[in-house]
Protein backbone atom coordinates (compact mmCIF):
# COMPACT_ATOMS: atom_id res chain seq x y z
CA UNK A 1 0.00 0.00 0.00
CA UNK A 2 1.24 3.30 -0.74
CA UNK A 3 3.05 5.87 2.17
CA UNK A 4 1.27 8.63 0.41
CA UNK A 5 -1.99 9.46 2.33
CA UNK A 6 -4.29 10.95 -0.63
CA UNK A 7 -5.37 14.24 1.04
CA UNK A 8 -9.10 13.89 1.52
CA UNK A 9 -12.14 16.84 0.08
CA UNK A 10 -12.05 19.97 1.97
CA UNK A 11 -15.47 21.37 2.87
CA UNK A 12 -17.05 23.71 5.10
CA UNK A 13 -17.14 21.94 7.89
CA UNK A 14 -13.83 20.91 7.50
CA UNK A 15 -13.13 24.71 7.68
CA UNK A 16 -14.84 24.61 10.53
CA UNK A 17 -13.45 21.72 12.73
CA UNK A 18 -9.89 23.38 11.72
CA UNK A 19 -10.83 26.54 13.51
CA UNK A 20 -12.08 24.35 16.54
CA UNK A 21 -8.72 22.75 16.38
CA UNK A 22 -6.53 25.65 16.19
CA UNK A 23 -5.45 25.20 12.71
CA UNK A 24 -4.72 27.66 10.57
CA UNK A 25 -6.60 28.01 7.18
CA UNK A 26 -4.98 29.17 4.38
CA UNK A 27 -6.65 30.81 1.22
CA UNK A 28 -5.72 32.35 -1.96
CA UNK A 29 -7.71 33.36 -5.22
CA UNK A 30 -7.82 32.16 -8.33
CA UNK A 31 -9.83 33.47 -11.64
CA UNK A 32 -8.53 30.54 -14.15
CA UNK A 33 -7.70 26.79 -14.53
CA UNK A 34 -4.36 26.17 -14.38
CA UNK A 35 -3.56 28.68 -11.64
CA UNK A 36 -6.40 27.00 -9.62
CA UNK A 37 -4.65 23.29 -10.18
CA UNK A 38 -1.20 24.96 -8.81
CA UNK A 39 -2.93 25.91 -5.62
CA UNK A 40 -5.00 22.77 -5.37
CA UNK A 41 -1.55 20.40 -6.12
CA UNK A 42 0.22 22.71 -3.72
CA UNK A 43 -2.27 21.77 -0.59
CA UNK A 44 -4.60 25.04 -0.31
CA UNK A 45 -7.09 24.94 2.04
CA UNK A 46 -9.69 26.77 -0.20
CA UNK A 47 -9.67 28.66 -3.10
CA UNK A 48 -11.48 32.22 -3.13
CA UNK A 49 -12.55 33.17 -7.20
CA UNK A 50 -12.63 36.64 -5.86
CA UNK A 51 -14.47 39.96 -7.58
CA UNK A 52 -10.79 41.44 -7.31
CA UNK A 53 -10.48 39.94 -11.13
CA UNK A 54 -12.04 43.32 -11.31
CA UNK A 55 -8.74 44.80 -10.80
CA UNK A 56 -6.31 42.33 -11.13
CA UNK A 57 -7.22 40.53 -14.71
CA UNK A 58 -9.29 42.87 -15.99
CA UNK A 59 -7.54 46.40 -15.40
CA UNK A 60 -11.10 48.13 -13.19
CA UNK A 61 -10.14 50.62 -10.84
CA UNK A 62 -12.57 48.80 -8.41
CA UNK A 63 -14.05 45.76 -8.03
CA UNK A 64 -18.05 47.58 -9.05
CA UNK A 65 -17.74 47.17 -12.66
CA UNK A 66 -17.73 43.39 -12.09
CA UNK A 67 -21.24 40.92 -13.14
CA UNK A 68 -22.34 37.66 -12.76
CA UNK A 69 -21.54 36.21 -16.48
CA UNK A 70 -17.90 37.05 -15.78
CA UNK A 71 -17.44 35.79 -12.18
CA UNK A 72 -19.60 32.35 -13.56
CA UNK A 73 -16.79 31.91 -16.63
CA UNK A 74 -14.15 32.68 -13.72
CA UNK A 75 -15.88 30.34 -11.23
CA UNK A 76 -16.07 27.48 -13.39
CA UNK A 77 -12.68 27.57 -14.96
CA UNK A 78 -11.51 27.22 -11.36
CA UNK A 79 -13.67 24.35 -10.34
CA UNK A 80 -12.24 22.64 -13.83
CA UNK A 81 -8.72 22.58 -11.95
CA UNK A 82 -9.55 21.83 -8.16
CA UNK A 83 -10.00 18.32 -6.69
CA UNK A 84 -9.53 18.91 -3.20
CA UNK A 85 -10.05 22.42 -2.34
CA UNK A 86 -12.95 24.41 -1.56
CA UNK A 87 -14.00 26.98 -4.19
CA UNK A 88 -16.26 29.91 -3.21
CA UNK A 89 -17.59 31.92 -5.68
CA UNK A 90 -17.63 35.81 -4.96
CA UNK A 91 -20.64 37.32 -5.60
CA UNK A 92 -20.65 40.84 -7.48
CA UNK A 93 -21.49 44.18 -6.75
CA UNK A 94 -25.79 44.32 -6.83
CA UNK A 95 -26.18 40.74 -7.69
CA UNK A 96 -27.31 39.78 -4.35
CA UNK A 97 -28.09 43.33 -2.25
CA UNK A 98 -31.48 44.04 -4.46
CA UNK A 99 -33.05 40.84 -2.69
CA UNK A 100 -33.42 38.26 -0.86
CA UNK A 101 -34.54 36.19 -4.04
CA UNK A 102 -32.54 38.31 -6.49
CA UNK A 103 -29.27 36.84 -3.76
CA UNK A 104 -30.69 33.35 -3.85
CA UNK A 105 -31.08 32.93 -7.63
CA UNK A 106 -27.58 33.99 -8.33
CA UNK A 107 -26.42 32.28 -5.28
CA UNK A 108 -27.47 29.21 -6.88
CA UNK A 109 -26.48 29.76 -9.91
CA UNK A 110 -22.45 29.68 -9.07
CA UNK A 111 -23.19 26.08 -7.75
CA UNK A 112 -25.52 24.84 -10.53
CA UNK A 113 -23.73 26.26 -13.78
CA UNK A 114 -20.34 26.61 -12.54
CA UNK A 115 -19.19 24.43 -9.72
CA UNK A 116 -18.55 26.58 -6.77
CA UNK A 117 -18.94 25.04 -3.25
CA UNK A 118 -20.14 28.07 -1.51
CA UNK A 119 -20.58 31.30 -1.94
CA UNK A 120 -19.16 35.35 -0.54
CA UNK A 121 -21.15 38.35 0.37
CA UNK A 122 -20.16 41.43 1.67
CA UNK A 123 -21.98 43.06 4.16
CA UNK A 124 -22.83 42.89 7.92
CA UNK A 125 -25.63 43.08 9.78
CA UNK A 126 -27.67 44.62 7.23
CA UNK A 127 -26.81 41.61 4.83
CA UNK A 128 -28.16 38.83 8.06
CA UNK A 129 -31.55 37.83 6.81
CA UNK A 130 -30.47 37.79 2.96
CA UNK A 131 -27.05 36.01 3.81
CA UNK A 132 -29.65 33.48 6.80
CA UNK A 133 -31.74 32.54 3.28
CA UNK A 134 -29.50 31.72 1.13
CA UNK A 135 -28.27 29.21 3.72
CA UNK A 136 -31.77 27.76 4.49
CA UNK A 137 -31.60 26.83 0.55
CA UNK A 138 -28.48 24.64 0.52
CA UNK A 139 -26.15 26.75 0.10
CA UNK A 140 -22.90 27.94 2.23
CA UNK A 141 -21.94 31.46 2.98
CA UNK A 142 -18.72 33.31 3.47
CA UNK A 143 -19.36 36.46 4.92
CA UNK A 144 -17.33 39.68 4.48
CA UNK A 145 -16.50 42.86 6.73
CA UNK A 146 -14.15 45.69 7.76
CA UNK A 147 -13.09 47.04 4.61
CA UNK A 148 -15.84 45.73 2.17
CA UNK A 149 -14.78 46.77 -1.69
CA UNK A 150 -17.75 47.09 -3.72
CA UNK A 151 -18.54 49.94 -0.73
CA UNK A 152 -15.74 51.91 -1.58
CA UNK A 153 -17.07 54.53 -2.64
CA UNK A 154 -19.03 55.21 1.08
CA UNK A 155 -15.95 54.21 2.52
CA UNK A 156 -13.99 56.96 0.88
CA UNK A 157 -11.23 54.80 0.30
CA UNK A 158 -8.77 51.84 2.12
CA UNK A 159 -9.58 53.00 5.52
CA UNK A 160 -8.38 50.66 8.51
CA UNK A 161 -11.91 49.44 10.49
CA UNK A 162 -12.77 49.00 13.81
CA UNK A 163 -10.87 51.66 15.32
CA UNK A 164 -13.44 54.02 16.88
CA UNK A 165 -15.88 52.45 19.40
CA UNK A 166 -18.98 52.70 16.65
CA UNK A 167 -16.75 50.76 14.29
CA UNK A 168 -15.87 48.03 16.44
CA UNK A 169 -19.12 47.88 18.11
CA UNK A 170 -20.56 47.40 14.55
CA UNK A 171 -18.05 44.59 13.34
CA UNK A 172 -18.54 42.79 16.61
CA UNK A 173 -22.13 42.50 16.53
CA UNK A 174 -22.21 41.72 12.67
CA UNK A 175 -20.01 38.64 13.05
CA UNK A 176 -22.42 37.43 15.67
CA UNK A 177 -25.19 37.67 13.67
CA UNK A 178 -23.48 36.56 10.79
CA UNK A 179 -22.39 33.44 13.03
CA UNK A 180 -25.84 32.90 13.80
CA UNK A 181 -27.27 32.99 10.29
CA UNK A 182 -24.80 30.30 10.01
CA UNK A 183 -21.71 31.35 7.84
CA UNK A 184 -19.49 28.78 7.97
CA UNK A 185 -16.45 32.29 7.59
CA UNK A 186 -16.17 35.58 7.96
CA UNK A 187 -13.10 37.53 5.58
CA UNK A 188 -12.24 40.29 8.07
CA UNK A 189 -11.01 42.87 5.78
CA UNK A 190 -8.56 45.83 7.03
CA UNK A 191 -9.99 45.73 10.36
CA UNK A 192 -7.27 46.36 13.15
CA UNK A 193 -5.17 43.88 14.77
CA UNK A 194 -6.57 43.87 18.21
CA UNK A 195 -10.47 44.18 17.09
CA UNK A 196 -9.99 40.97 14.54
CA UNK A 197 -8.84 38.76 17.36
CA UNK A 198 -11.49 39.53 19.89
CA UNK A 199 -14.09 38.51 17.08
CA UNK A 200 -12.37 35.24 15.83
CA UNK A 201 -12.88 34.41 20.05
CA UNK A 202 -16.04 35.25 20.10
CA UNK A 203 -16.77 33.60 17.65
CA UNK A 204 -17.22 28.98 17.75
CA UNK A 205 -18.65 27.77 14.43
CA UNK A 206 -17.73 30.44 12.34
CA UNK A 207 -13.83 31.00 10.69
CA UNK A 208 -12.56 34.32 10.32
CA UNK A 209 -10.46 34.91 7.44
CA UNK A 210 -8.24 37.87 7.40
CA UNK A 211 -6.74 40.45 4.85
CA UNK A 212 -5.12 42.81 6.56
CA UNK A 213 -6.25 41.99 10.28
CA UNK A 214 -3.25 40.49 11.78
CA UNK A 215 -2.04 37.34 12.76
CA UNK A 216 -5.06 36.82 15.39
CA UNK A 217 -7.44 35.46 12.83
CA UNK A 218 -8.54 31.99 12.28
CA UNK A 219 -6.49 31.60 8.63
CA UNK A 220 -5.62 33.86 5.55
CA UNK A 221 -6.48 35.37 2.17
CA UNK A 222 -4.46 36.45 0.13
CA UNK A 223 -4.69 38.21 -3.82
CA UNK A 224 -2.81 35.67 -6.18
CA UNK A 225 -1.56 38.00 -8.24
CA UNK A 226 -0.36 40.67 -5.50
CA UNK A 227 1.37 37.75 -3.36
CA UNK A 228 2.86 36.62 -6.34
CA UNK A 229 4.51 40.36 -7.43
CA UNK A 230 2.39 40.49 -10.03
CA UNK A 231 0.94 43.75 -9.51
CA UNK A 232 1.20 47.78 -10.32
CA UNK A 233 3.87 49.51 -8.19
CA UNK A 234 1.83 52.07 -6.94
CA UNK A 235 -0.26 49.22 -5.32
CA UNK A 236 1.79 48.03 -1.90
CA UNK A 237 -0.22 47.92 1.40
CA UNK A 238 1.41 47.35 4.45
CA UNK A 239 -0.19 43.88 4.92
CA UNK A 240 1.27 42.52 1.69
CA UNK A 241 3.97 40.20 1.42
CA UNK A 242 5.17 39.05 -1.62
CA UNK A 243 5.92 35.80 -1.57
CA UNK A 244 7.46 35.58 -5.11
CA UNK A 245 8.77 38.62 -7.39
CA UNK A 246 7.46 37.21 -10.82
CA UNK A 247 7.14 40.82 -12.67
CA UNK A 248 11.40 40.82 -13.74
CA UNK A 249 10.83 36.56 -14.31
CA UNK A 250 7.92 37.47 -17.06
CA UNK A 251 9.23 40.51 -18.55
CA UNK A 252 12.59 38.73 -19.00
CA UNK A 253 10.96 35.52 -20.79
CA UNK A 254 9.36 38.21 -22.88
CA UNK A 255 12.30 40.41 -24.24
CA UNK A 256 14.36 37.27 -24.66
CA UNK A 257 11.44 35.77 -26.97
CA UNK A 258 10.76 39.12 -28.82
CA UNK A 259 14.59 39.37 -29.51
CA UNK A 260 15.26 35.64 -30.42
CA UNK A 261 11.81 35.77 -33.01
CA UNK A 262 13.74 38.84 -34.63
CA UNK A 263 16.97 37.54 -34.66
CA UNK A 264 16.29 34.37 -36.53
CA UNK A 265 17.12 32.02 -33.02
CA UNK A 266 13.59 31.23 -32.70
CA UNK A 267 12.54 28.44 -33.96
CA UNK A 268 15.83 26.21 -33.91
CA UNK A 269 16.02 22.64 -36.35
CA UNK A 270 15.06 20.70 -33.36
CA UNK A 271 12.05 23.19 -32.68
CA UNK A 272 10.77 22.68 -36.02
CA UNK A 273 8.73 19.64 -38.27
O1 LIG B 1 -12.27 39.72 -4.17
C1 LIG B 1 -11.40 39.24 -3.42
O2 LIG B 1 -10.36 38.74 -3.86
C2 LIG B 1 -11.67 39.27 -1.99
C3 LIG B 1 -10.55 38.91 -1.07
C4 LIG B 1 -9.53 39.97 -1.07
C5 LIG B 1 -11.02 38.60 0.28
O3 LIG B 1 -12.73 39.60 -1.59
Amino acid sequence: MSSIKKRSKTTVQTLIRMKARGEKITILTAYDYFTARLLDQAGIDSILVGDSASNVIHGHQTTIPMTMDIMLAHVAAVARGTERALVIADMPFLSYQPSTETAIINAGRFLKEAGAEAVKMEGGLEMVPTVKRVIECGIPVMGHIGLTPQSIHRFGGPKVQGRRERSKAYLLDSAQALQTAGCFAIVLELISAEVASEITGSLKTTATIGIGAGAGCDGQVLVINDMLGLRDDSFKPKFLREYADLKPTISDAVTRYISEVRTGKYPSDDESY
